[in-house]
């Protein structure tokens, strides 16, 4: 082989080197690129987007399309307790991970939370010390931390997944942490939003707690009809959104009583005209309570109209009829007939589900929107689950839907 052989041999090595770094290069240009694309994305969305909820989810997205991993799992970190609480996991197995409590030091994202250091754990299966999370199956999965940093406080633990032979390296690491890091500041401050959103909603559920406690004849009508207006909403075909914000009306749609006085609440005969009057004003003033609060706007409909009749009569005397009536006021005004007719009220006794349907249909079109009454007689199974059921106005439980809406 002659000297230009040599030469054309090495020159051509030289050159696929060159082009492999090169592509390397590119690559890694992209995925950096990538990370600020999507920094870039978030600051825009950020004004929009109320809910920490959907902001955390924004986050697993993204961290997703970055590092190529399966799984997501955002644990906050819960200061006075000292625990790592998953609030949000994108997983199959969600469910059973949403379940566990992880102590500050315990198995590696407790660690990663305790040194405050992001971490990668390939195998991790293989690993002593993992944890198996109970009801998920046991495959070769391997693990990325990052903790959630702000001022110096520790504000949760994000955990990636990848499986099968799929693994973490320093670069997934180095580009993670780098968001994280970034985004960090938004999730501070969506925290202390939440945390005067959940003050709010403490206060207000509070009220309904009132309400429920004065009036003689409706404890548990609220969450009754909470849960009747979702089961319609849903039998509807609305969005998840509207569904929700269908619950939370039942849940509020007499808070405006708490203005009433007790004499009236209290009163076991049929009400004077004189007391008629001073109860009518209390959509009126829920609608006007809850729309203090931006984050509930929303619902303010369901209150306002829950005694508006589908033909225009009814109270407030604000002129709206039909299909014009915001639609979670018609649900809301089918569920509260339906708990009005099932319980003992002043003036008649409990009548069964059946009845409180005739009743509906007869006065479907006139009192109530002919769409809601069908959707509610369709399903009548699930109606009929809620009928009558006690609930212990004390329990947390039953206003869990709020944390939706923060
Ligand atoms: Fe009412
Ligand atoms: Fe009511």
């Amino acid at each position: 082989m002659d000297i230009f052989h040599l030469f054309l041999i090495a020159f051509s090595l030289i050159l696929v080197i060159f082009i492999f770094v090169m592509i390397n290069q590119i690559k890694k240009l992209k995925r950096k690129n990538l990370v600020i694309q999507s920094i870039k994305k978030i600051s825009d969305k950020l004004p929009e987007m109320g809910h920490r909820m959907d902001f955390i989810k924004l986050i697993g997205s993204t961290l997703k399309e970055i590092t190529h991993s399966k799984e997501f799992v955002y644990f906050s970190y819960n200061e006075k307790m000292k625990i790592l609480v998953p609030i949000y996991a994108e997983s199959p197995y969600a469910k059973q991970i949403l379940e566990i409590r992880l102590k500050i030091g315990e198995g590696f994202t407790g660690k990663v939370a305790r040194e405050r250091k992001p971490g990668i754990l390939n195998f991790a299966n293989e690993k002593k010390g993992s944890i198996h999370i109970p009801g998920t199956p046991h495959e070769k999965n391997s693990l990325l931390a990052i903790p959630m940093i702000f001022n110096g406080s520790l504000l949760g633990v994000i955990l990636q997944v990848k499986y099968g032979n799929k693994i973490f390296n320093e670069e997934d690491l180095a580009l993670s942490k780098i968001f994280v890091n970034t985004v960090a500041s938004f999730l501070y401050t969506k925290n202390l939003l939440y945390g005067m959103r959940n003050s709010v909603v403490q206060l207000i559920i509070s009220f309904v707690k009132n309400v429920e406690y004065r009036d003689a004849y409706t404890a548990g009508h609220s969450i009754r009809v909470g849960h009747f207006a979702e089961i319609i909403a849903r039998g509807m075909g609305l969005m998840e959104r509207e569904i929700l914000i269908a619950k939370i009306g039942g849940f509020l749609h007499d808070i405006g009583k708490i203005a009433v006085e007790d004499k009236i609440l209290k009163e076991k005969s049929p009400l004077d005209d004189e007391d008629w009057i001073k109860i009518k004003t209390h959509p009126e003033v829920g609608a006007e309570m809850i729309s203090k609060f931006e984050f509930l706007k929303e619902v303010v409909p369901c209150i306002w109209f829950h005694h508006k009749h589908y033909d225009g009569f009814g109270y407030p005397s604000y002129p709206v009829k039909g299909k014009d009536i915001p639609i979670c006021g018609r649900i809301v005004a089918v569920a509260d007939a339906i708990d009005a007719i099932t319980t003992t009220r002043p003036g008649h006794p409990a009548r069964s589900l059946s009845q409180a349907f005739e009743e509906l249909i007869r006065n479907s079109g006139s009192q109530f929107d002919p769409e809601v009454v069908e959707a509610a007689i369709k399903n009548k199974k699930e109606i009929e689950r809620y009928v009558r059921k006690e609930f212990d106005v004390e329990d947390e439980e039953n206003y869990r839907d709020f944390e939706k809406i923060l």
